[in-house]
């Protein structure tokens, strides 16, 4: 199977895989023991913590551990909001559901268009977090945080306690991260879409920031975050972390922009979803008109690729993506588009082949639309 579906997961890179098995046999203790190998196990998390926070420009201090990236963005909301929160309506699951408890709690939520002038807008005297991605997963398209962030330090500076959070899940290890020049309050990552293993994230929180940990337990991770800290997986986040820098992003830009370029070329009635240049280097979300896109993906898959469309399957229906809808495609539109996401293991011939095929399928979908014969039904 060729794999072009790296915003939804990433394969661990054989470096992480020996990393990750190193740990698990020679690091069994507990942080918190006060004995040697409790010692060892804190000297290694807070080494992994080193490299993860030199990476992101802050200071080890201010790192939590999490279980991923949704339950950094738990963190940050359910820790932090009070008052008033502004996020968007672009935003993942994690965090947009999230919005919708807290909006049950009592606090007021407004979800803005994703774009400055509507986020600008939306911030009040009593907005108390901001809270807007910075790359989306669906189309890649990178928010203007550092414009946002501008924003909520003019408000702080007038007196205002507002802070800022951002989803940097697709964008740690796509592209540049410093949360120090983005000047955001906190920011979410997460291991697996670097190449580093499942279930272990992160969550940057500046020191300013009055969070307070939402799992109830021990004294851990500074107290934001209960919980027996997983050193293997902090360990294995860590030499994922450190591998971004032998990976520039530009050869996968390369293959992502030949693909889009062979397929705009070849098919008719194609359409690229989101911003084409404020975009991350990987992503290629497409609309393809009358092809359906659960069927194309299935047709894509029963020939050997793997791809994604942004929408979820519930009961049988096809849900529209949330994501572009709120960028103004139409259910319709929405359901003909399919996500490809490339990565570091992917090569020229995988993408011609994979154009190849995406040629062909569109091109037999098509023709059987016109004909009459009966549609593959995705379930
Ligand atoms: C933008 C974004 N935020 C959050 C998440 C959740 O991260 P995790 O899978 O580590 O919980 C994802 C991944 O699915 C994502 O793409």
């Amino acid at each position: 199977l060729l794999y072009f579906d790296h915003n939804a997961t990433t394969p661990p890179a054989p470096e992480v895989i020996d990393a990750y098995a190193e740990a698990l046999r020679d690091v069994p203790g507990n942080a918190s023991s006060t004995h040697r190998h409790g010692q060892l196990a804190r000297q290694k998390l807070e080494a992994a913590r080193n490299v993860i926070a030199a990476s992101l420009a802050c200071s080890p201090r201010e790192l939590v551990f999490t279980s991923g990236g949704t339950e950094s963005n738990n963190l940050a909301l359910f820790g932090l909001a009070r008052k008033h929160v502004v996020t968007t309506t672009v935003e993942h699951p994690s965090v947009l559901e999230s919005c919708r408890r807290l909006a049950l709690q009592g606090i007021e939520v407004t979800f803005a268009n994703p774009n400055i002038e509507a986020i600008a807008q939306q911030i009040r005297p009593e907005t108390f977090l901001v809270s807007v991605m910075h790359a989306n997963n669906e189309t890649g398209t990178v928010q203007a945080l550092t414009e946002i962030s501008r924003l909520v330090r003019e408000r702080r500076a007038a007196g205002q306690e507002i802070y800022l959070h951002s989803d940097g899940v697709q964008a740690f290890g796509k592209i540049q991260v410093d949360v120090s020049a983005l000047a955001v309050d906190l920011y979410s990552i997460s291991a697996h879409k670097i190449y580093g293993p499942k279930g272990v994230g992160a969550l940057y929180v500046r020191q300013i920031v009055p969070l307070r940990g939402i799992q109830i337990g021990g004294r851990h991770e500074s107290e934001k975050r209960g919980g027996t800290e997983n050193v293997p997986g902090a360990i294995a986040f860590a030499r994922a972390t450190e591998l971004l820098l032998n990976h520039s992003g530009r050869d996968v830009q390369v293959l992502r922009d030949r693909f889009e370029h062979l397929i705009l070329s070849a098919i008719e009635d194609v359409e690229v979803n989101g911003d084409v240049a404020e975009r991350l280097p990987n992503t290629s979300n497409l609309l393809f008109r009358g092809v359906p896109g659960e069927t194309l993906l299935i047709a894509l898959d029963t020939a050997g690729f793997a791809v994604s469309t942004g929408s979820a399957c519930t009961s049988g229906s096809i849900e529209p993506s949330h994501v572009l809808l709120a960028i103004g495609r139409t259910a319709d539109e929405a359901r003909s588009s399919v996500r490809f996401s490339f990565g570091r293991s992917n090569t020229e011939t995988e993408v011609d082949l994979l154009c190849q095929a995406v040629v062909e399928a569109v091109a037999r979908i098509r023709k059987r639309k016109e004909t009459g014969r009966p549609q593959l039904v995705a379930h």
